[in-house]
């Protein structure tokens, strides 16, 4: 089994492959073992970002040897996912004066003449490009700038059937948190222009944003739990459980997005039977908005792949849901939602 890590998360007794290009690297072998904590600075002091490992010649690693999550697991999996490279903590040189908006994501969102296919498969990747921008550098400035990108995202996919439907199609599943935001917004906002098409109560601007930007409060976790290629502890969980009041803080403070679509930040990982967090809350307690992330969310972690589970398929996906946490979901949304696929 190989795996794409980042330098961070690498340890002594991995097995490595590096590209095969010296220039990115100093290193005569493109493919070694970690052998010392020496090597594993040098390989971490290297320009590169992330490495495969090769976990069958590596020595044995909880993350490649565990068993199967449990359903119980499964649901928290979306909090394991990684935000950034602790080595690219500082902003690049001369980011503060590049908007966090790429320029291709609104020239793809403008072009007419893109087949739905490419124009797609150009609003993600650069959709996901802008997420993780952000996330890196999650000032108020940036969260207003991708907040009027994602508010052109929300139109196109309100406007346009074809590009919407391909864009539903196209997710990628990785480790990333920013990934994970693009999904987790798209999902969200076709279950919602499915539910309320018709109605002129919601403002599915504010609740794109919303979905796109559920997880923010992950900026405020250590990454090295974001990032530990393994399961979380009890107390490793309990930490990385801050990040719904985190995010809704982040969003309150840079006076973005209405006190309802905040909500979601703060309520998408309770669950209707009251075993979600952090309030426990139940049935209408629960935001209509904050269910519909919700279930956009548990759907994004069963179908991504971690290091230590792979990736569920939409269909197995879907029934996992239907027959093993039910009840953790408002169960009209989720046969909605399961009629978008
Ligand atoms: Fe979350
Ligand atoms: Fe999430």
């Amino acid at each position: 089994m190989q795996k794409r890590l980042l330098v961070s998360e690498l340890k002594v007794g991995m097995y490595i492959i590096l590209p095969s290009s010296w220039l990115s690297h100093d290193f005569i072998k493109s493919q070694f073992k970690i052998d010392s904590p020496e090597l594993l600075q040098k390989v971490q002091y290297q320009k590169l970002k992330h490495v495969t490992v090769d976990y069958e010649k590596s020595d044995r690693f909880e993350s490649a040897i565990s068993d199967e999550p449990t359903v119980e697991e499964l649901a928290y999996i979306s909090h394991n996912d990684t935000v950034k490279d602790p080595k690219h903590e500082s902003a690049p040189e001369g980011w503060s004066s590049r908007s966090v908006v790429p320029e291709e994501l609104i020239a793809a969102i403008e072009d007419k003449k893109l087949s739905p296919d490419k124009k797609s498969a150009a609003v993600y990747s650069h959709s996901i490009e802008m997420m993780e921008h952000l996330l890196e550098s999650p000032t108020a400035e940036n969260i207003n700038a991708s907040k009027q990108a994602i508010s052109s995202i929300t139109d196109l996919i309100l406007s346009d059937d074809k590009t919407a439907d391909s864009l539903l199609r196209i997710t990628a599943h990785d480790f990333y948190t920013y990934t994970h935001s693009v999904n987790v917004g798209v999902t969200g906002l076709m279950l919602s222009k499915a539910l309320f098409k018709n109605s002129d109560a919601h403002d599915l601007h504010e609740l794109g944003a919303g979905f796109f930007l559920h997880d923010l409060g992950k900026v405020k976790v250590d990454p090295d739990v974001l990032n530990k290629p393994a399961r979380l502890t009890e107390s490793e969980m309990r930490h990385v459980r801050i990040h719904p009041y985190q995010g809704y803080k982040i969003l309150n403070d840079a006076n973005a997005l209405s006190e309802e679509c905040r909500l979601i930040i703060m309520q998408h990982h309770e669950f209707v039977d009251g075993t979600g967090y952090p309030r426990k809350l139940k049935d209408n307690e629960i935001h209509i908005y904050g269910k519909i992330c919700g279930i956009a969310d548990v759907f994004d972690a069963l179908t991504a792949e971690r290091s230590y589970k792979k990736a569920m398929s939409t269909f197995d996906a879907l029934t996992l849901m239907k027959e093993k946490m039910i009840t953790h979901f408002d169960k009209e949304l989720f046969g909605s939602f399961v009629r978008l696929f």
